[in-house]
């Protein structure tokens, strides 16, 4: 496994691998790998050639006051990881590679930022699609793996790919849960073991929304509401938001129709959930 810090050698090994004729995967992370990443690299491996991973924390997509001088780092435990899913190249470059002086371009991804997360994180998914963007054009790959945990992310994405028409099929893989049900995030290393005990609520709170749907229950305010109550009881929660939404337009649906996703975004203490379920299958 080799990593790679520079740009322009990343280049260098692309050239090389396309030489071959040889197809890449790519999954993109900021790192401090968990059991969720090494699921979505399991399945880029079986999609392509050369098995590429980037390790960036992406300074663009934290707001003012956000975590991105603390968001978790472990390079060493992140390239065991990798080698053990069988990773052949991590990109690894500074901010300086990827945003040098100068720097003055962003993909603005219209109408789907504006709502859950992007409501209280305005310059987020400008931050993400920009990123990607600029992954994709430096890696190359034929296909990228991405998490439906980050639903709105990966529907970001999807339209970006689309509307700039670029060479790169996007692969949604499942959200990978601890035995009890929440949603696997380097951000989970930030809970206490008391608000690690109450976020097992947003997985029941999903949960419950579904079970209502599937007895009969087709109104989404009242489905949301119980979501809404549920996640109240849990000592320490905050929602930032509950959404019932179409899954392609990510607008707030009324009544619930196959394929609607209950999206939410929850605070313990200083630290920002989010999770989504399909309520109606
Ligand atoms: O989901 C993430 O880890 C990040 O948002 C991504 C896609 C790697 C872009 O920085």
């Amino acid at each position: 496994m080799i990593i790679i810090n520079e740009v322009k050698v990343m280049k260098a090994h692309v050239r090389m691998i396309k030489s071959k004729k040889q197809t890449i995967a790519l999954v993109p992370t900021m790192g401090y790998l968990h059991e969720g990443h090494v699921s979505l690299m399991h399945k880029a491996r079986n999609l392509a050639d050369h098995l590429i991973i980037s390790i960036f924390v992406n300074p663009i997509q934290f707001g003012v006051g956000e975590d991105l001088d603390k968001y978790p780092r472990d390079l060493e435990h992140d390239k065991k990881l990798a080698a053990q899913a069988r990773v052949e190249c991590i990109f690894h470059p500074t901010p300086e590679q990827m945003y040098p002086a100068g720097y003055a371009t962003s993909v603005d991804v219209e109408g789907i930022t504006s709502g859950l997360c992007g409501a209280s994180r305005p310059t987020h998914f400008r931050g993400v699609a920009t990123v990607c963007a600029k992954l994709f054009n430096i890696i190359e790959p034929d296909v990228a793996v991405f998490g439906e945990k980050d639903f709105q992310q990966l529907a970001v994405i999807r339209r970006m790919v689309e509307d700039l028409n670029l060479n790169v099929q996007i692969v949604p893989h499942h959200t990978v849960r601890e035995e009890d049900g929440l949603a696997m995030s380097s951000r989970n290393a930030y809970l206490s073991p008391e608000e690690r005990t109450h976020a097992t609520v947003l997985y029941r709170s999903l949960q419950h929304a579904r079970e209502l749907y599937k007895a009969g229950q087709k109104d989404a305010r009242t489905v949301r509401e119980a979501a809404v109550a549920l996640i109240r009881s849990a000592p320490g929660a905050v929602i930032d938001y509950v959404e019932i939404v179409d899954p392609v337009t990510l607008q707030p649906l009324g009544t619930i129709v196959p394929g609607a996703v209950m999206a939410l975004a929850v605070k313990f203490g200083r630290t920002r959930l989010i999770d989504n379920m399909v309520i109606a299958g």
